[in-house]
């Protein structure tokens, strides 16, 4: 389903600040394969997210999803099937429009402009359905403004609208680590059935290890933007935090630094 070959990303070449936050990375995902993602800050796993969706150019490499080769093609081209939920809850949702009119909006996604569904009464009766699913009431303030919706509200109705068309490819970045624990949890449970349910391709950053291992059925660990470590099948189910913490520290040559990585 996608397939990365060599990718490489380096920031500010040619200055003192020259980084090379991906070093020809390759990876590659089966359709309908959930992937969890983990390493330490600065590893490079959102510069791999932004290389993916077209965010960044890279100089090296090649990036084929779905048998199409989207190597250099642009951003807004990408997202019509690359679906995307950052940490910020505020960045998904439009916050001066309506619940419906986010949704009206997410399921136009990828449609030319004149063929893009309003807010018709038929629409709004399958996204209350779909908003159901969140258990979370908001199916009832349909005409509420997203501003007015708490950070987990907004992040559970950015995660349907992600999902509302069906992407060939969703990428969560550390989605839920802005929002309280309780509400978290919800979010992730939700992830994991919207992805179950339409057989997502998912890649999910993650900083608690627990949740790594917990979730999908692959875990790949990043370091000085490389993928040093690849994990499925019987390793991974007979995967533990402590085995994957100390296997990190062998095979990257440092100590875990990020104790919010161990501590949630
Ligand atoms: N836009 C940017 N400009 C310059 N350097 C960047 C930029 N984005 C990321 N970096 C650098 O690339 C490296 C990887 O960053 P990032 O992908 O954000 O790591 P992670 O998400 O794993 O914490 C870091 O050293 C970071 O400082
Ligand atoms: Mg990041």
């Amino acid at each position: 389903m996608l397939k990365l070959a060599g990718v490489s990303k380096t920031f500010s070449i040619g200055s003192i600040n020259e980084k090379r936050a991906l070093d020809r990375v390759d990876l590659s995902l089966k359709p309908g394969e959930f992937v969890t993602v983990i390493g330490g800050n600065g590893a490079g796993k959102s510069t791999l997210f932004n290389c993916i969706s077209g965010m960044y150019e890279i100089e090296e490499g090649q990036i084929i999803l779905d048998g199409m080769d989207i190597t250099n093609q642009p951003e807004y081209k990408r997202s019509r099937y690359i679906g995307r939920v950052f940490q910020d809850p505020l960045k998904g949702t439009a916050f001066d429009m309506t619940i419906e009119q986010n949704l009206a909006i997410a399921l136009g996604k990828g449609q030319p402009a004149d063929f893009r569904p309003g807010v018709t009464k038929k629409n709004i009766k399958y996204l209350q359905e779909r908003l159901a699913l969140l258990d979370l009431g908001l199916e009832d303030r349909m005409k509420d403004k997203v501003g007015l919706l708490s950070g987990g509200q907004r992040q559970a109705l950015t995660l349907l609208m992600a999902t509302l068309v069906k992407p060939k490819l969703l990428l969560l970045d550390e989605h839920t680590a802005a929002l309280d624990p309780a509400i978290a949890k919800k979010v992730m449970e939700l992830t994991r059935q919207l992805v179950e349910k339409e057989n997502l391709s998912t890649l999910m950053i993650t900083h608690n290890m627990k949740a790594s291992l917990e979730f999908g059925t692959r875990t790949i660990m990043m370091h000085d933007g490389k993928i040093i470590m690849d994990i499925k099948g019987e390793e991974r189910n007979t995967m533990t935090v402590d085995k994957l913490i100390a296997q990190f520290e062998k095979r990257s040559g440092t100590a875990l630094e990020n104790d919010r990585m161990l501590l949630s």
